[in-house]
């Protein structure tokens, strides 16, 4: 519990972690296992939430894959992925919009109704709703998934309604040095496969790959704004898409990312797997995204604490 409390003044290090957690980000800092190394600076000082905010506005840029690049321009991949660019996608933005993060705090939250209130909402990898609609609502907008829940048969991707009916966005870590040859010859689980073969079953549907360009944007920003030294793998699900829907949305609410006084070890509200590292992060740099966030919250303590809630201003909400 003192680390969460650490997390929400927003003084926390790697340092407070328990031993198991600190060995195994040590283990990821030496295998490096996606070549990462980084050029930028880190800053010396904190910057101002300001400052920051406008870091993030003119740093990232989100992208996803268009199929003119090779080896995908060689596949035909410009027929395969959808005519529509995500930045048209929603051409007049959403007002306001919430992330619904998958951690445990999230049941018994009674949150469903709030979040359901939002013109858009984000949701993560297999999170349900069947049975959880008190907690966590019922309306999906888009959802982010990971190449595993492509790949890995279990989450049945192709059959499951959890993915029918929203928008799509899948991604897998590239390389640091975003090379898509080698990309496409090893991704941590082949996406491209399954996606190219669901595009094809349905067209209508908007489904795209983040561009790994943007991945390693957000780890830049992270690192950039930190300093202690990061793991060297990509940013979670949670705040790729947290990023994302501040380039879409004039302000977005985040649910259980920050979290509130239910946290406890109980990974997600969908499964009796209880693992610190969901909440602080081993393989992603979650503790030190979680500080960013809670660094640029112009919401209440009160509602981190009770709701798990942050409210982000939109990039379209800020002048720089
Ligand atoms: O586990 P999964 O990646 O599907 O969860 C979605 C996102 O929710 C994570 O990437 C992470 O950002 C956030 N999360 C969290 N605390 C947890 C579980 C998930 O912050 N206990």
């Amino acid at each position: 519990k003192s680390v969460i409390s650490k997390l929400w003044k927003g003084n926390v290090s790697s340092k407070m972690l328990n031993p198991r957690l600190q060995k195994a980000m040590k283990d990821y800092m030496n295998a490096n296992k996606h070549h990462v190394y980084f050029r930028g600076k880190r800053s010396s000082k904190k910057l101002s939430r300001e400052k920051l905010l406008c870091e993030m506005k003119n740093q990232l840029k989100v992208r996803t894959l268009d199929g003119t690049e090779t080896p995908f321009s060689t596949l035909g991949w410009e027929k395969h992925v959808p005519k529509v660019s995500i930045d048209k996608l929603y051409p007049s933005g959403f007002r306001s919009c919430a992330v619904v993060t998958s951690a445990g705090a999230m049941l018994n939250s009674s949150l469903g109704k709030e979040i359901d209130s939002h013109e858009a909402v984000l949701r993560f990898n297999a999170a349900p709703l069947e049975g959880y609609q008190k907690d966590v609502g019922n309306k999906t907008t888009i959802r982010i998934i990971n190449s595993q829940i492509l790949a890995n048969p279990n989450y049945r991707f192709n059959t499951s309604t959890l993915y029918k009916d929203v928008t799509l966005v899948a991604w897998d870590p590239a390389p640091y040095s975003v090379n898509l040859h080698k990309w496409y010859k090893n991704p941590d689980y082949n996406l491209f496969t399954p996606y190219v073969e669901y595009r094809r079953k349905h067209p209508a549907q908007p489904f795209y790959i983040l561009h790994p360009k943007f991945i390693w944007q957000l780890w830049d920003l992270i690192q950039g704004n930190t300093l202690e030294t990061i793991q060297p793998n990509p940013s979670s699900s949670g705040f790729i898409g947290i990023l994302m829907m501040m380039s879409l949305c004039d302000e977005v609410h985040v649910y259980e990312y920050i979290p509130s006084l239910r946290q406890t070890d109980l990974c997600h509200y969908h499964e009796r797997y209880y693992d610190a590292a969901c909440t602080l992060g081993a393989y992603h740099p979650l503790l030190y995204e979680k500080l960013l966030v809670q660094r640029i919250n112009k919401g209440t303590d009160i509602d981190v604490q009770k709701k798990g809630k942050v409210i982000l201003p939109g990039f379209s909400a800020i002048k720089c």
